[in-house]
């Protein structure tokens, strides 16, 4: 289950390709919505800038190599049909690129489409798609949405650092530092105390509780 989605988008494709599949609506539309609603400027010039922001920027987004992978010459000249789950990824790439760009609202719109369509069996899609959305809604400082996104991501993948941690800040936001130190103390577990900003974030709170 986490391992059988990733990439799942390329192999169907190429065997599109392959067979000459003729066009449908599918990543080609999809393609074209995400370039109108999200990026101006010329459209010849507009992939290369949003892989060039990609690459520009580190930030906790999952699931951002499809994106980098895809071929935009293909695109559009063959496409298959979806199943939900590609659909789902692909609406939340269309979120990454929205929130690389600073549209916060636009990525959460996008993440809640990919949310409402990935079958509840992909549990660990569906949980790095709660976890984009959370880091969404850190930008926009609702911590609150945040907490409760990273619970949902946590419930669908108990092991999974980033929403562990994002939640312990949140939680701290919300000066619930006991439940954020049961957090980062999580997190510094599954990063065997090897992460210094993990271990000052667990010494701020420890100080936090003790004042
Ligand atoms: C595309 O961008 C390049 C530089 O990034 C620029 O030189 C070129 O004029 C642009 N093309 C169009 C059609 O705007
Ligand atoms: C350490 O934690 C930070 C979050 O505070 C994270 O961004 C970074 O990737 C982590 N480093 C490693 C090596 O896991
Ligand atoms: C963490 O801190 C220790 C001691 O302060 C230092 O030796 C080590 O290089 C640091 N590690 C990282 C990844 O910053």
């Amino acid at each position: 289950m986490s391992t059988g989605s990733t990439g799942s988008i390329f192999p169907k494709w190429q065997l599109a390709v392959l067979l000459g599949a003729p066009i449908a609506i599918g990543l080609g539309y999809l393609y074209y919505r995400k370039h109108t609603e999200c990026l101006e400027d010329d459209p010849s010039n507009k992939t290369k800038k949003s892989i060039a922001n990609l690459k520009g920027q580190t930030i906790s987004l999952d699931g951002d190599d499809k994106l980098t992978q895809e071929q935009p010459e293909n695109i559009g000249k063959k496409a298959v049909q979806l199943s939900p789950l590609e659909e789902a990824t692909a609406h939340k790439n269309e979120g990454n690129v929205c929130f690389k760009k600073g549209k916060y609202d636009e990525a959460i719109q996008w993440y809640d489409k990919a949310i409402e369509i990935c079958p509840s069996s992909n549990a660990h899609d569906l949980s790095t798609f709660y976890q984009n959305r959370a880091a969404a809604y850190e930008q926009l400082k609702k911590w609150t949405a945040v907490r409760d996104d990273c619970t949902k991501a946590l419930d669908l993948n108990s092991k999974y650092v980033k929403a562990l941690h994002r939640r312990a800040r949140a939680y701290e936001h919300l000066n619930d530092f006991p439940l954020s130190l049961e957090d980062v103390t999580a997190t510094c577990i599954l990063e065997s105390f090897q992460n210094n900003s993990t271990l000052a974030f667990a010494d701020r709170i420890l100080k936090q509780m003790g004042e």
